[in-house]
């Protein structure tokens, strides 16, 4: 007879379960979505995102100074203008909130932060979609890839390292990539949103940046439909064919096996976004006493890193950094 196995002696004692971790959660592996908006005077709470605020200008170069002195690698910056048009044209305006918003932090903090710019025009059209709508009431996909270039150039001038372009319309990794490489921008890396679902997990980031969706729309006919996996590895090789430097999977938890495969096909650095319903439902069911935030808080962000990302975005970035080392 053969002895037993017994894998529980690998978990008699808290040293020995550190021992044989198979995986360990680092501030650098976060990356902090932030929002600046226009004309106010003061930081904005958004009410369905416990603990994130609309900053200022001002109160956003504070934050991410904080955050640098924790630890933090990188954020995400996502702005919101004082007005919207038609197609967006705050988003590529050298002189639209998240230009002014890049050229202050990069003035504050220089290269010591990863300043990622989210590239997409939805904060910015007063119809709530993420490119210019046609006459036909459909996204015109190659129209919006011209207004994607100038952003991208417009973000690039501003002082982001990152662009990283959200909006799901087919070809704009390559149409970004020319153009910054055309402006002289080569070193300027692409974070693609590549396996972006039609989530209905971004309810309360919608909130954070006043976008409604005109006459109640929605985004399927440009973002994955969340019954797919396998057309998600289509949109990641045909991104990195295009020049993406870094690929995502968005949302999170509830994608871990697509983390899982495309971690498992590419060698380019894996990014998951842990998006605001995400965050919001930890946020709710904790403040009813029903789970314990802080375990559910590691346990989920390590599930993400387990299944395959190299890069979490996290509203949960500042919890992490000021608690997970203590
Ligand atoms: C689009 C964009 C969205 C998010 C990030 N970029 C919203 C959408 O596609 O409707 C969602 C992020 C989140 O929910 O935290 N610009």
């Amino acid at each position: 007879m053969f002895p037993v196995s017994r894998p529980r002696r690998l978990r008699t004692t808290g040293a020995m379960r550190e021992l044989v971790a198979e995986t360990r959660l680092h501030v650098s592996d976060l990356v902090a979505p932030l929002f600046v908006r226009e004309g106010i005077s003061s930081p904005q709470p958004i009410v369905s995102l416990p603990g994130v605020v609309q900053h200022t200008v001002a109160s956003l170069v504070q934050e991410v100074q904080e955050l640098r002195d924790l630890g933090v690698k990188a954020i995400i910056l996502f702005g919101v203008p004082a007005s919207k048009d038609d197609i967006g044209s705050g988003a590529f305006d050298p002189n639209g909130i998240a230009q002014v918003a890049l050229r202050a932090l990069h003035s504050a903090v220089g290269d010591d932060v990863v300043l990622m710019a989210d590239l997409c025009v939805d904060e910015y059209t007063s119809h709530g979609h993420c490119g210019i709508v046609g006459a036909d009431g459909e996204v015109d996909n190659d129209a919006t890839l011209e207004i994607y270039c100038k952003a991208a150039v417009a973000q690039a001038q501003a002082g982001a390292h990152v662009v990283a372009p959200s909006g799901m319309m087919d070809g704009q990794v390559g149409a970004i990539r020319s153009a910054l490489d055309d402006a002289g921008f080569e070193n300027v890396a692409i974070m693609a949103y590549s396996a972006k679902y039609a989530s209905a997990l971004y309810g309360p980031f919608r909130d954070a940046v006043d976008v409604q969706i005109v006459g109640g729309g929605h985004r399927k006919g440009y973002q994955q439909d969340w019954r797919n996996a396998r057309e998600s590895m289509r949109e990641v090789f045909e991104d990195i064919e295009q020049g993406a430097d870094i690929v995502m999977v968005k949302p999170a938890l509830a994608y871990l096996d697509v983390i899982g495969q495309v971690r498992a096909s590419v060698d380019h650095p894996v990014a998951a976004y842990h998006v605001s319903g995400e965050y919001s439902m930890l946020k709710a069911a904790a403040e009813k006493g029903w789970i314990d935030h802080d375990a559910v808080a590691m346990e989920h962000l390590t599930a993400i890193k387990r299944a395959g990302a190299d890069i979490i975005l996290t509203y949960l970035t500042r919890w992490f950094a000021e608690n997970a080392t203590k």
